[in-house]
């Protein structure tokens, strides 16, 4: 059982999605996925070509942080598999980068995060900044890295199992190009916590990354 935060960040393409989920159901916590909030606020500049700063304060947003049923509303509209189409991947970066969108959607996923720990005691919470801004004192920081390569053909698995075609190497081109708008914006950018411990998943398969996170909680619960 999870007392607290466990704070999981890395750069896309690491399996940090997988591993959260999983995680949060050994542990029977909470999961939030902030990277699906950035996305549902792109979604919804796309669909309205809306400034992002006046689209993250207005839009609705509702997250369900249960681990076996993770979904994202828009305005009332479950918009979970829309998230994950190539446009939102594209722009989704570049509009994360503004300030006043983050600042809107830090404050929600601190709520989130709050009630989660009132109701069931602790939450697995993956990004790209929540052992640095949006949970730093969390019980765990966990930042997970891979290879490019191993990272490029995890993502693109991934998109034919969804039903996306992309090339391995568009797909690779896509993860480092991300990364580098991630790591370089001014406010919050992807780096690694002095207290965050790293762990690399490029030789691991899941339940080899699985083990050595529930190992980490159970040395500190
Ligand atoms: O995790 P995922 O790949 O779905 O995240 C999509 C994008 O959302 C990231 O590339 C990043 O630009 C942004 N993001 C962020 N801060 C977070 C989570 C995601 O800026 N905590």
């Amino acid at each position: 059982e999870l007392r607290g935060v466990v704070a999981l960040d890395g750069p896309s393409g690491t399996g940090k999605s997988t591993v959260a989920r999983r995680l949060a159901g050994s542990l029977r916590s909470g999961y939030l996925d902030t990277g699906a909030m950035y996305r549902a606020v792109t979604l919804a500049v796309l669909r309205t070509g809306g400034d992002p700063a006046a689209v993250a304060a207005s839009a609705r947003l509702e997250l369900s942080t249960d681990p076996t049923n993770p979904t994202v509303r828009l305005d009332g509209v479950d918009v979970s598999t829309d998230i994950r189409g190539p446009e939102v991947t594209l722009a989704v970066s570049a509009v994360s980068a503004v300030p006043e969108v983050r600042q809107a959607l830090v404050r929600q996923q601190r709520d989130l995060i709050a009630s989660a720990l009132r109701s069931i005691g602790g939450i697995v919470v993956e990004g790209r900044d929540i052992g640095t801004v949006v949970a730093p004192d969390a019980a765990l920081k966990v930042y997970l890295t891979a290879s490019p390569d191993a990272r490029a053909q995890r993502r693109s698995r991934q998109d034919v199992a969804a039903g996306r075609t992309a090339s391995v190497e568009e797909t690779l081109a896509d993860v480092q190009r991300r990364d580098r708008l991630d790591s370089t914006r001014a406010v919050s950018p992807l780096r690694q916590a002095s207290d965050a411990v790293e762990v690399d998943t490029t030789e691991l398969d899941l339940a080899g990354v699985l083990a050595e996170l529930l190992a980490m909680v159970d040395k500190r619960g």
